[in-house]
């Protein structure tokens, strides 16, 4: 992994014109572990650009993308560590940190992108974002992708029972785990920077993930069944090192502040568009092989993954849970 010296890279002196002197300039380090023309790989450029318009260059963003700094293992660490100021690692990734962010994994939690506007940019998302803040993370904003869709290396999965026996490639999460378990598949945590090779080597049957992803990793390749059930949503937890945005400036957290409000509302309609227009490229592709759930099916799948709705309540209660409910109505 990537080791720098923070203290030195972090302040560069700049001439401001402005000031007419020398000013330090700060610089933020962004780590994600997508490609660069993904959902999350162009909002933290719009982010990073609309931060160094508002404080008229004193502050840079740096975004590495596709895992180059950290996988999405190490990224976490990383960032509690302090040796890089940002990361926006999926809900799922979070979950080990935060139990009660396993409500986002939940399937069939969300019916539309309303649904996903409104909870992420409502109360419920301002209260997750405010439980990061004992773990010593300032919680900026929750960054959409879009909703999974489920892949087959060899055939389509469609009745739950098309799931029995096959391998499974996950992201770290308890529910996603359980999720295929009940549909009687076998889940395996893999990060997201080992998926293509692992599928190179045919370790997995299938796994879920976004169109976005599908198509700039190229998934497809070895997992050509699409199933599009959007059960599931990805989405992401913008985060910064708390001791760092405290050593900030007021004047510049404010700035911050608003890049990141534009940037998450440029995202959500970005993150959407980029989805469909990917889905209609790989619908052009004859070597991939697109199945659409029916309404009918899915409540299949609703009524096999129910009891992870009983095992969350039991857990955490149903507070949560219903005020995303109330929010969708
Ligand atoms: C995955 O591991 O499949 C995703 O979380 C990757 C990402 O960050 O979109």
């Amino acid at each position: 992994a990537w080791t720098g010296s923070r203290q030195a890279d972090q302040e560069r002196i700049v001439y401001d014109d402005e000031q007419r002197g020398l000013q330090k300039q700060i610089i933020i380090y962004f780590s994600h572990v997508v490609a660069e023309n993904t959902p999350k790989g162009l909002a933290a450029q719009k982010f990073a650009e609309l931060v160094e318009q508002k404080t008229n260059g004193r502050v840079k963003v740096e975004v590495f993308a596709n895992g180059s700094l950290y996988s999405d293992g190490e990224e976490l660490d990383a960032l509690l560590r302090g040796d890089v100021q940002m990361i926006a690692p999926s809900f799922s990734k979070v979950t080990e940190l935060i139990p009660e962010w396993q409500v986002l994994d939940l399937p069939f939690l969300f019916h539309d992108d309303n649904d996903v506007r409104r909870v992420f940019t409502g109360k419920v998302g301002a209260e997750l974002l405010g439980m990061l803040e004992e773990k010593g993370i300032k919680g900026l904003a929750l960054w959409s992708n879009g909703f999974k869709q489920m892949m087959g290396t060899t055939r389509p999965l469609v009745e739950p029972d098309d799931f029995r026996g096959l391998r499974f490639r996950i992201m770290p999460s308890e529910v996603i785990d359980k999720q295929f378990r009940l549909l009687g598949g076998e889940p395996v945590a893999v990060s997201f920077d080992r998926v293509y090779r692992a599928l190179e080597r045919h370790e997995f049957d299938g796994q879920e993930n976004t169109i976005s992803n599908i198509y700039s990793k190229g998934f497809y390749k070895f997992q050509p069944y699409i199933t599009i059930s959007n059960h599931g949503y990805l989405g992401y937890a913008v985060m910064m090192n708390q001791s760092f945005w405290n050593s900030l400036p007021k004047e510049i957290q404010q700035n911050i502040a608003e890049a990141m409000d534009e940037a998450t509302r440029w995202n959500l309609r970005q993150s959407k568009a980029q989805n469909e227009r990917e889905l209609q490229q790989l619908k052009r592709r004859e070597d991939v092989h697109l199945y659409l759930l029916s309404e009918t099916e899915k409540r299949r799948w609703e009524r096999k993954l129910a009891p992870l709705y009983q095992e969350f309540t039991r857990r955490f209660g149903s507070r949560l849970l219903n005020e995303i409910k109330k929010s969708d109505e």
